[in-house]
């Protein structure tokens, strides 16, 4: 690690933002794209970038950009996101954020100018919370999502996403590809809380990404009659949710038996949904991440079979469609090796979770780094960064940025 004294009133952004989109009902953060905390957070974000001296943008996509100097080509790009998921934790997100900005900030302590453009850069609806698709604002960026498609995903009220970035500010019939944008990336580095046991194992405050599994979502819709709960003989039924149970059942036994694979059920929406009504139609949305594309895919088409199964059990029918695809990521080895030897040598770890980073690795350089969670927990309240691994990472930023600048 370098010798660059940072103090602990440095790590200042977090506590800026801690009060903003807490959830009371579900616990810890509910910060989702264009809703109220998510816009306070992105006013915050354009404040605290101005005050650094850096200049604001906002592309055509929902993402925002902040300069460090000109605007040019072969930037080096930081940044991450500021959205959550429902009932999120503090730090997924706002953590590269904020060490972005303070890692700047530390350079501009000791005077240091760049010789290269330098932006900060949140990508829009990372978690893909309100409008289902992950990495929305990197993906159209990037021209990985068609974005007719895009601007026509709803959010749980019906509101599509094109109306949603109308309503900020955002020209919808501009959507899409932005080569502009894309082009001026010599290389994107994302740092990130970590979002399992990894570095806790390595006893090591920070590491650097290799690669992320493949994963998508697939939403499942069983159909079923609606009927009466109380003058419905059990035989004569052709419940929804008897087959979805059956069938969340089978999605964890298939991904358990096939050694590290992962498939989670985490939402689940009964039609009409009502304590004395066996419903018309269940949906279930299914997460599946496995090391390589294919086994991803086998995986889905074994949970495709055996939910069919347990549907037609039940008189029931079903349809199963993906909502996004995310192949496995395998980030570039000289860059990820150039930083872990820059930083001390410190580990190289893969991830089960999907990062915009793993969107632009497709097209830039790209590099994750990794700060240690003590809990082992995300997506929940008990994610967690002590302050001194929080500044651990920010140091280390500094310190690749100092190198790539
Ligand atoms: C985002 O964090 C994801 O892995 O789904
Ligand atoms: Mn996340
Ligand atoms: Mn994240």
């Amino acid at each position: 690690m370098p010798a660059v004294a940072v103090t602990r009133g440095r790590l200042t952004g977090l506590h800026e933002i801690v009060d903003v989109g807490r959830d009371r009902a579900r616990g810890g953060y509910s910060r989702h794209v264009w809703q109220p905390a998510e816009i306070e957070l992105r006013a915050w974000f354009v404040e605290r970038a101005e005050r650094l001296g850096l200049g604001v943008e906002h592309d055509r996509n929902g993402n925002i950009w902040a300069w460090w100097g000109a605007p040019a080509g072969d930037a080096v790009v930081v940044g991450s996101h500021l959205d959550s998921v429902p009932g999120g934790g503090e730090y997924d997100g706002p953590l590269g954020v904020v060490s972005a900005l303070d890692a700047i900030a530390l350079l501009q302590s000791t005077g240091f100018t760049p010789g290269r453009p330098c932006a900060v850069v949140v990508f829009a609806e990372e978690e893909g919370s309100r409008f289902g698709v992950a990495c929305l604002g990197s993906r159209l960026m990037t021209g990985a999502i068609d974005p007719e498609r895009a601007g026509a995903l709803t959010d749980a009220d019906g509101v599509r996403f094109a109306e949603a970035a109308e309503a900020n500010g955002i020209a919808a019939r501009h959507l899409g590809r932005d080569d502009a944008a894309l082009g001026r990336i010599g290389l994107f580095l994302e740092l990130h809380v970590e979002q399992g046991r990894g570095l806790i194992e390595l006893d090591s405050p920070v590491a650097v990404a290799s690669s992320i599994l493949a994963h998508g979502r697939w939403r499942i819709d069983i159909a079923g009659e609606a009927n009466h709960a109380g003058a419905t003989r059990m035989g004569d039924r052709r419940d929804p949710m008897v087959a979805a149970a059956r069938g969340i059942v089978a999605v964890r036994d298939a991904a358990a038996a096939r050694g590290d694979d992962r498939a989670t059920v985490g939402r689940i929406r009964a039609v009409p949904g009502g304590t004395n009504v066996i419903p018309s139609a269940v949906t279930t949305w299914l997460d599946a991440r496995s090391a390589r594309d294919d086994d991803t895919r086998d995986l889905v088409a074994e949970i495709t079979a055996r939910v069919g199964a347990a549907a037609a059990a039940e008189g029931c029918s079903v349809t199963v469609v993906e909502e996004s695809w995310s192949g496995a990521v395998h980030f570039d080895p000289v860059l990820r090796d150039g930083l872990a030897a820059r930083l001390g040598g410190i580990p190289a770890l893969p991830t089960g979770a999907g990062h915009d980073a793993g969107i632009l690795a497709a097209h830039v350089p790209t590099a994750m780094l990794f700060v240690r969670n003590p809990s082992g927990v995300s997506h929940s309240p008990e994610e967690h960064a002590t302050l001194d691994d929080a500044v651990a990472g920010v140091v280390a930023l500094e310190h690749v940025l100092r190198g790539l600048l």
